[in-house]
């Protein structure tokens, strides 16, 4: 079977990453008898400011024939902050109704974490995150906009429908992964006492039918606090789209930074987004020294979602490799190899360990 990949390389270093994850997801083509067709899409801050089109409605039709996109980075120095992430990344995510924010914290062997006397023992665990709701959902608006009287209200929306598929598919996701089969709810139930309130009940309510799994739940700011302090308690996190957000910048630092953080934007039953979560470091382009082990990573978790686990396991097997054996930092620049390189030996890995 062929799998029919969108690749949208995006701005800065995006599209080094990317063709690293292309190059490796290729060297398993034959050893694992995969076949990829690619499909390259130039969007991001360069046509933007080229021809002003941010995601023109014909491409987004042409997107939801494929099943799954690869995307490198968006995030332009020149365009003002907001109008790409919003008018490509959001607009993607929501359109094609991407509703779980799949986040894996893990550190691997041989990375340096920040935390004191914690191994890859201590940090294995994934977050969550809703994806179409919340904060994100652009509700609200502002009044007297400019003058001393101001207001800016910004809403946060919960459905219980949104929130009933994301914790279903978190309390799925911890029955797979067979862990520790704990579920840890993350909110802010002592403050946002509507909100949280839904999320609260309609956790509790699923739980019934998941008896096998530990329910847990931690306020948002003491999750952080657990994170440095004792990130061995976490298995599966769940949480909304913002604290989701704010809890994986987090969860980069401590698995080894933003050269290793991959995610995926998930809609189990459409096409789904698969990215490194760094930025677009547009500082670093063209030299060849960026890390592309997040966006290798991000294309493992592609793999995995295609259903390809045998290639996947060989994947993520390799990243471990390179991480434990080879590169000396993960930071653009400290590797002790260059951007290409890193690919090579991700590449000649993977297909060692498929075969
Ligand atoms: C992320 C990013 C995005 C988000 C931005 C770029 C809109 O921070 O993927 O986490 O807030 O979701
Ligand atoms: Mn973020």
């Amino acid at each position: 079977m062929t799998h029919k990949i969108a690749i949208l390389p995006g701005d800065g270093t995006g599209p080094e990453v990317v063709a690293e994850g292309i190059k490796v997801l290729q060297a398993l083509e034959g050893p694992a008898g995969l076949k990829f067709e690619f499909h390259e899409y130039d969007l991001g801050g360069e046509r933007y400011k080229r021809t002003g089109e941010i995601l023109p409605e014909s491409v987004l039709e042409e997107l939801k024939g494929f099943r799954a996109i690869y995307l490198g980075a968006i995030g332009h120095p020149d365009v003002k902050p907001g109008i790409l992430e919003k008018g490509l990344l959001l607009r993607l995510r929501f359109t094609l109704d991407q509703y779980i924010n799949l986040r894996p914290v893990i550190l691997y062997p041989g990375v340096d974490t920040p935390l004191k006397d914690k191994g890859p023992e201590d940090i294995n665990f994934v977050v969550v995150r809703e994806n179409t709701e919340g904060l994100y959902a652009g509700a609200g608006g502002v009044l007297k906009f400019g003058t001393p009287d101001e207001v800016a209200v910004q809403e946060s929306i919960n459905t219980r429908k949104g929130v009933d598929r994301c914790l279903k598919y978190a309390f799925a996701l911890t029955r797979k992964r067979n862990k520790d089969k704990k579920l840890t709810l993350v909110g802010k139930t002592n403050v946002l006492t509507y909100a949280f309130d839904l999320w609260e009940r309609a956790f509790y309510e699923m739980a019934k039918s998941y008896p096998d799994i530990t329910t847990d739940y931690a306020h948002v700011d003491a999750t952080c606090m657990w994170m440095v302090k004792n990130p061995e308690w976490f298995d599966v996190l769940v949480t909304d789209n913002m604290f989701g957000d704010i809890i994986t910048d987090l969860g980069a630092m401590i698995q080894g930074g933003m050269g290793i953080a991959a995610g995926g934007n998930i809609n189990p039953e459409g096409v789904s987004m698969f990215e490194p979560i760094g930025g677009s470091a547009p500082k670093y382009t063209g030299q060849n020294i960026i890390n592309p082990l997040a966006a290798i990573a991000a294309a493992q978790m592609m793999l995995d979602h295609l259903g390809e686990d045998k290639a996947a396991a060989a994947m993520e097997q390799a990243i471990k490799t390179v991480c434990a054996n080879h590169l000396k930092s993960l930071q653009a620049g400290k590797m002790g190899y260059s951007t290409s390189e890193v690919g090579d030996l991700v590449a000649k890995y993977a297909a060692d360990n498929v075969k």
